[in-house]
């Protein structure tokens, strides 16, 4: 068959290297894809969000599968779109995917189903909105209702800085319609993990549990960013919280979406604290995490593909995905300046002696092939992902791969699964 994914990050590439080597694909297209995807994929020169362009391209070549990796599709209607066209698509359909495209609506789902998360209130009036802190204990937390790039989260310590950050949503626009309602919650404490799931609207096969790393800077310093790198499984995810989170999150997520009458039908991704009273949700994605997705998929044994077409037909009660043992680290290279501003067009060096890697991949996210060579093109460039017998051999490997890659102002975290070491160690995590 042949597979068109969608999207051009780490997290499309390590799709396209997990779906090429099932049996029953004989080509893979990706759309945009990056300059690493191009060595498995035929690259295709249209956005994701053009998603009239993708279904003609998808009708006109015959694909018998598209995989989409980003939201911004989603929450278009790419799913719908497709279905309405009679072409098969992976990815939740437009009101499901609001799932992720409207904190307000997440919460009220959470709400109606009394599925574990932070209190909040939800407010499109900024007086109203501050006169709300004054019902919270410090710190709380502000976010801009719809899809800001991961930086509609404020986290504020105190009262003025919850003004300013509900001033800057509601009355100065700056995450522009994004920023229209705001969601006030209260802050939780605990450590972070990562669930994601297949789901085809009832049945749920979990993924491996993971855990990301959001801050730039080695200790959770500096400002949030797509994520500089991600481990799998999360240690903190034990069998209780794993059984806790299907029956106390999904179980009722799933029937309160199917009384409103939406089946979600995807990769679901549950963002969680574990906190001392259990789980609860901080928000859903509608898609595979980035980098979450690099750190799962290498170590998924199973064909990928007849999972993914079993979500799309809802047969996923019969459906399970078999894992390797070995855990997984996947460290993300980066621009100088991410998530800030950065430039382009520098040489990658080092990427030939990788190819054959044994212990790991090399994910490419923000790169291009320019006469023969790798250069960046994207603020996170690379996720070097490998696989150890323990969490310190797999730190250990991609580290040691990193070593020989090098580009003018390359940047990563050189503490990629701290707390998994820690506990490994048989310490307790540091906060
Ligand atoms: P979100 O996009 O809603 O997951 O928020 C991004 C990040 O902000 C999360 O991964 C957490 O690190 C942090 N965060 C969001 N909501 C809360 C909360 N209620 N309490 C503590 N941290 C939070
Ligand atoms: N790494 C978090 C996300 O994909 O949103």
């Amino acid at each position: 068959m042949k597979v068109l994914v969608v999207g051009g990050g780490g997290r499309e590439h390590a799709l396209v290297w997990k779906i090429s080597q099932s049996p029953r694909v004989e080509k893979v297209y990706c759309a945009p894809g990056n300059g690493g995807i191009g060595e498995t994929a035929e690259l295709v020169p249209i956005a994701p969000e053009e998603i009239e362009r993708l279904a003609e391209f998808a009708a006109k070549e015959k694909i018998d599968l598209t995989v989409v990796g980003p939201e911004l599709p989603l929450t278009l209607g790419i799913a719908d779109l497709f279905r309405e066209r009679g072409l098969r698509l992976f990815g939740p359909d437009r009101e499901a995917a609001r799932l992720e495209g409207s904190k307000a609506f997440a919460k009220e789902i959470l709400k109606e189903n009394r599925i574990p998360t932070a209190s909040f209130a939800t407010f499109s009036d900024s007086a109203a909105a501050k006169k709300f802190l004054h019902e919270l204990k410090p710190p709380c937390v502000v976010k801009a209702d719809g899809l800001a790039a991961g930086k509609g989260v404020i986290i504020c310590t105190n009262r003025e800085e919850a003004e300013r950050a509900i001033e800057d949503c509601l009355v100065r626009k700056v995450f522009g319609d994004a920023g229209q309602k705001v969601v006030i919650e209260e802050f939780l404490s605990g450590e972070e993990a990562s669930f994601m799931v297949l789901t085809d609207g009832e049945n749920v096969v979990p993924l491996a549990s993971s855990q990301d790393h959001k801050r730039v800077y080695d200790g959770d310093q500096g400002p949030n960013t797509g994520g500089m790198g991600a481990y799998s499984p999360a240690p903190v995810v034990t069998p209780e919280i794993h059984r806790r989170i299907l029956s106390e999150v999904l179980e009722p997520l799933l029937r309160g979406l199917a009384r409103r009458g939406v089946c979600y039908r995807g990769a679901l991704y549950v963002g969680l604290m574990i906190t001392e009273e259990g789980p609860k949700v901080l928000e859903f994605n509608a898609r595979f995490g980035d980098p979450e997705c690099q750190a799962v998929v290498i170590r998924l044994k199973s064909d990928l593909v007849p999972l993914l077409e079993a979500t799309i037909e809802r047969r996923l009660s019969r459906a399970e995905a078999e894992w390797r043992p070995e855990p997984s680290v996947c460290v993300v290279l980066s621009a100088q300046g991410y998530p800030g501003s950065y430039e382009k067009g520098k040489e990658i060096y080092g990427l030939e002696r990788l190819r054959d890697w044994e212990k790991g991949v090399v994910f490419h996210a923000g790169t291009a092939k320019k006469a023969g060579r790798y250069v960046t093109s994207g603020g996170r460039v690379l996720g070097v992902t490998a696989l150890g017998g323990n969490f310190h051999q797999a730190v250990r490997e991609a580290y040691r791969a990193i070593e020989g890659i090098s580009w003018e102002g390359m940047h990563y975290r050189s503490d990629i699964a701290r707390r998994a070491l820690d506990r490994e160690r048989g310490g307790r995590p540091k906060a």
